[in-house]
């Protein structure tokens, strides 16, 4: 677990991470292997979970998991940064990779050099960082940096929480510590939290942030008594005007603290959007493992389940760690068929916007509510 995936054209990339195999029962520091190569996926070919085979691309990059991956549209690219070295392997100082897909689900990894060295050379490697994509831009909320993370760092230094946030423009290849240039940060600082960029709303699209806990940057304090953000209550900022915003959501609402869970977002052709939440491990609780789904359907704010994943599943039916979830109809898969059509809200979330939910939602504010519904033209009204 703990790998990063990207799409890139046809083919599906997945990068970082390590597998666990179970011995006796349970999970062994033998059992762990890292994963050494790139692996990619064709999207335009139909397969079957037991039968699908990956194809590998050696890494001359770092052996990393919990990385951070931002995507290039423009050049086929995409980025990796931060993350642990599992075990402490071949610790080296914070760098930027950038792997070239070939548009045949090959490419090539090799080191990006920074036009501001000297503050790329000053910032902290860290990982459980909340990262996205807006447009050229590559954002790092947070994270922590640890023995694993940070090539100075040793047995008994602790751990740091990492404040504020990052960005990297591909087009000039810059880093900005915006905590420290621009003074904008969504928080103090956050740790395991998720985010994604929803190109569908507002003037220049919004980031959302879930989840994770809100670390004390003066000190080391545990996951456990750092406060969890909750699901109940959004938030959000718009990269362009660099302000954040929140807003209450309502439905099903996931179980929290949840941190370092799977989150991906999709476009709906009724000019809506959904997020697809899933898994995860409540940190303040011996890291138990969440098997759970949800959907976070936008501008309704509002969350449905979308089912149970069980352990039986994890262990026996999902064979080289794939399992496949059909948004629409919120199911589990083990079959990935290009003949589906285009993704379309579960008939239950498009209920709940035919039956007028909508107008019945509590805005945090008129502002909040301008970036997600369209104002109702006032004129043409004569009396
Ligand atoms: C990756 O390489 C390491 C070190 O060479 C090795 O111990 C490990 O078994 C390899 N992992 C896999 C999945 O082959
Ligand atoms: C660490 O470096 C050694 C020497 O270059 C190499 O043989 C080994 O595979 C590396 N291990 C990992 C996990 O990167
Ligand atoms: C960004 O700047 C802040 C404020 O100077 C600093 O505390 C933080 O560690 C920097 N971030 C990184 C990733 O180095
Ligand atoms: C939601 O979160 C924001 C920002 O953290 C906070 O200011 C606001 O009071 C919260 N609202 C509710 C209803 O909890």
């Amino acid at each position: 677990m703990s790998f990063a995936a990207v799409v890139i054209g046809n083919y599906v990339y997945i990068d970082g991470g390590e597998i666990t195999q179970l011995e006796n029962g349970s999970i062994s520091n033998q059992g762990r292997k890292t994963i050494n190569s790139t692996l990619s996926l064709d999207l335009t070919k139909s397969w079957i979970t037991t039968d699908v085979t990956f194809k590998r691309i050696p890494k001359t990059g770092p052996i990393k998991s919990n990385v951070v991956l931002w995507k290039d549209s423009a050049r086929n690219a995409f980025y990796s940064w931060g993350g642990n070295w599992p075990f402490e392997l071949n610790k080296t100082k914070a760098e930027l990779w950038r792997f070239n897909a070939d548009g045949s689900g090959g490419g090539r990894w090799g080191l990006e050099t920074p036009s501001n060295p000297e503050l790329f050379n000053s910032l902290i490697s860290a990982a459980n960082i909340a990262y996205t994509t807006v447009n050229n831009t590559g954002y790092a909320l947070g994270g922590r940096a640890t023995k694993l993370t940070t090539v100075d760092r040793k047995d008994g230094d602790g751990n740091q929480a990492i404040p504020g946030m990052l960005t990297y423009n591909f087009d000039t290849r810059e880093w900005t510590n915006e905590t420290a240039s621009t003074g904008f940060s969504p928080f103090p600082s956050i740790a395991s939290a998720s985010a994604q960029y929803v190109p569908t709303f507002g003037p220049s699209g919004l980031v959302f942030v879930l989840g994770g806990h809100l670390l004390d940057v003066d000190r080391d304090f545990p996951y456990a008594n750092s406060p969890a953000q909750p699901f109940d209550n959004l938030t959000f900022f718009d990269p362009v005007a660099k302000k954040t915003y929140f807003q209450k959501a309502t439905g099903d609402i996931p179980p929290s603290p949840r941190a370092d869970f799977c989150l991906e977002g999709l476009q709906n052709p009724e000019g809506g959007y959904e997020m697809f939440l899933f898994g995860g491990v409540n940190r303040a609780n011996s890291s138990t493992k969440y098997h759970d789904a949800y959907i976070l359907s936008l501008p309704g704010f509002i969350l449905s389940i979308g089912g149970m994943r069980t352990t039986d599943i994890e262990k026996d039916k999902a064979p080289q760690g794939l399992l496949l979830f059909d948004m629409a109809e919120l199911r589990w898969m083990d079959v990935y068929d290009t003949t589906i059509g285009a993704y379309e809200r579960h008939k239950n979330i498009t209920a709940w916007y035919a039956s007028g939910s909508m107008d019945k939602m509590q805005w945090s504010s008129e502002e909040v509510k301008g970036l997600f519904v369209k104002q109702e033209d006032g004129g043409g009204m004569c009396l």
